[in-house]
């Protein structure tokens, strides 16, 4: 008897594996946020949401956030950030659009009962969120030909 109940649960945790399976290999990629490990970094103060990247031109930040991007972002929003037009190209948000930036990730975007990007709050650390943000800094470097070393200096001040 036991034994035909521990089956029958397997069964059912069986199916729902199959089924996040499925799911994740129609959309191309990780569809489970990944929650993204931010050791390292400089703690911030819990529910309170900055308004500005506090990690900007910070290299372990930029290269945490370069995973975490990869992990939750980049499946819509392209790989290394180059838009492949599903979702808008993230390499043209320069450091005035941080708040905008936050906004966007921690609430996504919901129009007439459609998601077209999920809410990241709740799901990443607002750690994690800031260091994804320093990782599209350096891409909105990249992309506009700016000097690395600018924004890398940005961080030595701050520290
Ligand atoms: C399921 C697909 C999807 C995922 C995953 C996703 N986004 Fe989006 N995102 C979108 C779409 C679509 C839009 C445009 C929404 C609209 O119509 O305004 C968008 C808009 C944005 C914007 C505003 C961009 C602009 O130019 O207006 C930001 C910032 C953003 N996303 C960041 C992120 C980050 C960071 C992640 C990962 C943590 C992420 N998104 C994950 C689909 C996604």
């Amino acid at each position: 008897m036991i034994q035909t109940k521990h089956l029958r649960c397997l069964s059912v945790v069986m199916a729902g594996v199959l089924a996040v399976a499925t799911t994740a290999a129609l959309a191309h990629g990780n569809v489970v946020p990944q929650p993204v490990e931010t050791e390292g970094l400089k703690p911030l103060p819990e529910g309170q949401w900055l308004t500005e990247n506090p990690y900007r031109g910070n290299k372990t930040a930029i290269e945490i956030g370069d995973s975490g991007f990869n992990e939750n972002c980049a499946r819509c929003h392209g790989l290394q950030a180059i838009s492949g037009g599903i979702a808008p190209d993230l390499r043209e948000l320069g450091p005035e659009y941080d708040e905008y930036f936050i906004g966007h990730v921690r609430n996504g975007v919901h129009r007439n009962g459609m998601t077209y990007m999920p809410a990241f709050e709740g799901v990443l650390s607002q750690e994690a969120m800031w260091a994804i943000r320093s990782y599209i800094d350096k891409r909105y470097y990249e992309y506009n030909d700016k000097n690395l070393d600018d924004l890398y200096k940005q961080a030595d001040e701050q520290s």
